[in-house]
């Protein structure tokens, strides 16, 4: 197929199941990392972006800036090196240096700010910063994922239309939670669809969405130390916080048993997915969101001394196998899907 644009190659129906994952159900993942951003976020720039231009608010030769943890950051500078937009973008020290580069890549400014905010994250640095460039040059465009109606639109239309017509209704689905748009959009596209799916909204221990205690936390993705204002929890999800090293744990399984090298946050899914087995009828068809792909974190999650150094060498995780030592490690559940 020939693409006009690398906003064009999504590959939004690419489901794999990992056969064995949870012996008693069948669990997929809806990879989300095969396009040229490398990620989920492909669609939200891009939706971000036409919304921005359907309502007059960037044109030619625009100055855009954003705040990003990395992917959606890789995304835009991809999109605004096309369109011709000069764009900044504002991360921090956990983003990963590769995704920085890539950004760097593509032609955008990079801002990484250094200051823990109140909660012990970033997030509020980054938005206070955006703040004063905003002042001080009010030309400047700010597209804001945090609250832009156009990032929950970019899955409702996008993410939740690939999985009904590409995979069907799943029994249980499970999304991370960072800005929210992908939960949102797929709550509301479900909703609307008349689907009886199940959805667990999964996060990050340490991180404030979900209303629970702030706490360091250095896996880009998933999490913030600010509630995103898109976030509107009205019960019609169930929620689960997973730890770090659980994540890298389920990561680095994923990776020996199944061949397949997960980001972060699809780690962070999937173990959300295992400790919520008993809850999960036999038979069962789940499906995980997988944000990205394994390669950005090579130097973090897939690193035995950056593990062992931050989290102790538990967290490697053990070997391969049903029986291993780190199968039963349960997250903490907020509430019992
Ligand atoms: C690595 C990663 N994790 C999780 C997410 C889910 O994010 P959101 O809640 O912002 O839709 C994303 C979004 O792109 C991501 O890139």
């Amino acid at each position: 197929m020939i693409h006009d644009s690398v906003a064009d190659v999504l590959h939004g129906e690419a489901f794999l199941e990992l056969h064995g994952f949870t012996p008693e159900f069948s669990t997929f993942v809806k990879l989300e990392g095969m396009n040229p951003a490398g990620s989920i976020k492909l669609k939200t720039a891009r939706c971000l972006l036409d919304s921005a231009e359907r309502e007059g608010l960037v044109g030619s030769g625009q100055h855009l800036i954003e705040s990003t943890s990395g992917n959606l950051g890789i995304a835009l500078a991809s999109l605004c090196a096309v369109k011709g937009y000069r764009i900044t973008l504002v991360t921090d020290p956990n983003a990963n240096q590769r995704s920085v580069r890539h950004m760097e890549a593509l032609g955008a400014d990079v801002v990484v700010v250094h200051e823990r905010d109140a909660n012990g994250g970033y997030l509020q640095t980054r938005i206070e910063y955006i703040r004063r460039r905003l002042q001080a040059d009010p030309t400047l465009h700010w597209l804001n994922q945090y609250a832009s109606p156009a990032n929950v639109l970019a899955h409702s239309t996008g993410t939740a239309g690939e999985i009904l017509r590409g995979f069907g209704v799943p029994d249980w689905l499970f999304v991370g939670v960072g800005t929210s748009g992908t939960l949102m959009g797929c709550v509301e596209h479900f909703r609307e669809a008349g689907a009886p799916t199940k959805i667990v909204a999964v996060d990050t221990e340490g991180s404030v969405t979900f209303g629970g205690p702030a706490g360091t936390r250095r896996i880009p993705g998933l999490g913030t130390s600010l509630r995103p204002q898109i976030f509107q929890d009205a019960g019609h999800f169930q929620k689960m916080l997973v730890p770090e090293p659980e994540t890298i744990r389920t990561c680095r399984r994923v990776a020996r048993e199944h061949g397949l090298l997960v980001g972060g946050s699809t780690g962070t899914v999937l173990a959300a997915v295992r400790a919520a087995r008993d809850w999960i009828p036999p038979g069962s068809r789940v499906l995980a969101i997988a944000p990205d792909m394994g390669d950005r974190y090579l130097d973090t999650v897939y690193d035995d001394e950056w593990v062992t150094l931050r989290y102790g060498a538990d967290a490697l995780g053990g070997e391969p196998g049903p029986d291993s030592p780190d199968t039963p490690r349960v997250p903490a559940l907020l509430s019992r899907p």
